[in-house]
């Protein structure tokens, strides 16, 4: 079919989100068409778990049993590498990092949950450790690779690919070349030439589409190998449509049960809010057409109404409790572009009940749909990048506008949003498990490759 060649050379001419959504809607449409009754048959399957009859039927996963060159030796050697020296510290706790203890920050009880059990430092790039952890934990594996409806892959690609940054090309490339030959000589392998493998990454996608060979650019070419480009890559942000999802970026909070979400859902929705917005980050000078500095500008012009915490000066933004502090005390927060159109921030501001206003589409809506609610003005709001640039919008006086009402309405979404965003520990299993970002994933793979088996794409 057309379509299947179509996203490949596309993305070579048009490597802009816009098309790719665009292009993922279209896709959407025809396959809701085309597979109303396969929903159907999904929800059945699903149903059917309390009887007697397998209660994994449709889910089972296969691990891969990679070389540890793949994974565990990236990490272990982490302090051997330069670039990654700094993040050796957060691979504990399966990738949650360190406990954040109530003795180090005199406000930790007050603004985390009197139990800091579930609070971690977590750092923005260790999904693929925490997503390795809790997928060895998922109730449907399987070592019998026949009965598997998906194969996972456990590659620490982001690893892979920080350890090289601005080495030659030729040694970026080499471990995604040596797993794409890996993999193709696996018996599993041919089952569905890799259609039902699937990765993660803790990097966002554009480090593993270089475009060309040359030194100076960009990353590896991980996601331009033909093995890889019949896999699925789930990572905290892309920039692709063909093959990749966005995940969430993981926050501190990591509790081990739904009584522990709903906890904090409800402490979330009591909190008294003495701001009405606030921007937690840094300024951009050196990034052209940068919008951050105009919103620093109206912030710190707002009186009181709005709070700064600088990330360019202050240390309190890798403080998780001075960063949550702040989250909490606020009705809405900014989430500008930074490097790349997403930030980590926006999924800490809504695990604390704070209600992201973006002003990019790239920056969540076109990202995270696995996630939140299709119709955006039910938990965000947006103002364009256009209008903030050109001062044509004060911020203030378009939030101050908000009802009462409406605000509630939409903290309610946010409240309601927390437990498909955050990552439970991996213990975390059984009937009464949450459905968190990781059990949203893996039901979303599992539901692609179905679409597969029945060869439309
Ligand atoms: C907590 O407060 C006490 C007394 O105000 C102070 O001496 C101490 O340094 C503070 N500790 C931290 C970690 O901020
Ligand atoms: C798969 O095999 C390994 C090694 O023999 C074993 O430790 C593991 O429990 C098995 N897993 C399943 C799901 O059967
Ligand atoms: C990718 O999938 C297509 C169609 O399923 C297949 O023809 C092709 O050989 C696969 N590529 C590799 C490298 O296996």
């Amino acid at each position: 079919m057309v379509r299947k060649r179509a996203p490949k050379s596309l993305i070579e001419i048009l490597p802009t989100l816009v098309f790719c959504t665009l292009f993922v809607l279209h896709i959407n449409q025809i396959l809701t068409h085309l597979f109303l009754s396969d929903k159907e048959t999904l929800n059945i399957t699903v149903k059917s778990t309390q009887g007697g009859t397998d209660t994994c039927a449709g889910r089972y996963v296969y691990i891969h049993n990679l070389p540890s060159r793949f994974n565990d030796d990236l990490i272990e050697n982490c302090e051997a590498y330069i670039e990654l020296r700094n993040k050796c510290k957060y691979l504990v706790n399966s990738g949650f990092g360190p406990r954040i203890s109530e003795d180090d920050h005199n406000h930790t009880t007050r603004v985390l949950t009197t139990e800091t059990d579930p609070w971690y430092y977590t750092n923005q790039f260790m999904l693929e450790v925490i997503f390795r952890e809790k997928m060895k934990h998922y109730e449907c594996l399987t070592n019998d690779s026949s009965l598997s409806s998906a194969v996972f892959v456990p590659f620490y690609a982001g690893f892979d690919v920080r350890r090289f940054w601005g080495y030659n090309v030729k040694l970026r490339d080499e471990l995604g070349e040596d797993l794409a030959r890996w993999l193709r000589d696996r018996p599993e392998w041919r089952k569905m030439y890799g259609r039902d493998h699937f990765f993660v990454t803790g990097r966002v996608g554009r480090d593993f589409r270089r475009v060309s060979d040359q030194d100076s650019d960009w990353g590896n070419k991980l996601m331009r190998l033909p093995e890889f480009e019949n896999m699925t890559m789930l990572s905290i942000e892309t920039n692709s449509c063909s093959n990749e999802f966005a995940v969430p970026y993981p926050t501190y909070f990591h509790p081990k049960s739904g009584v522990e979400v709903k906890r904090w859902q409800m402490q979330v929705s009591m909190m008294q809010r003495r701001y009405l917005f606030s921007f937690v980050g840094a300024n951009r000078p050196e990034l052209e057409g940068s919008i951050r500095g105009e919103i620093t500008r109206q912030c710190l012009a707002s009186e009181g109404r709005c709070k700064f915490l600088d990330c360019g000066t202050s240390k309190d933004c890798g403080e998780p409790v001075k960063l949550m502090e702040v989250f909490q005390d606020s009705v809405f927060c900014l989430q500008p572009p930074g490097d790349t159109p997403t930030r980590r921030s926006t999924f800490d501001s809504i695990l604390a009940g704070c209600i992201p206003v973006f002003f990019n589409r790239d920056s969540a809506y076109n990202q995270y749909k696995w996630y939140f609610p299709k119709d955006h003005t039910k938990y965000s709001v947006y103002i364009s990048e256009e209008d903030v640039k050109n001062g044509k919008v004060s911020i203030e006086k378009l939030l101050v506008k908000v009802s009462e009402e409406k605000i509630f309405s939409m903290r309610n979404e946010v409240e309601k949003i927390i437990p498909k965003i955050i990552y439970t520990k991996p213990e975390d299993v059984g009937p009464e498990k949450v459905e968190d970002a990781f059990q949203v994933a893996v039901d979303r793979v599992l539901k692609r490759v179905s679409l597969f088996k029945t060869s439309i794409i």
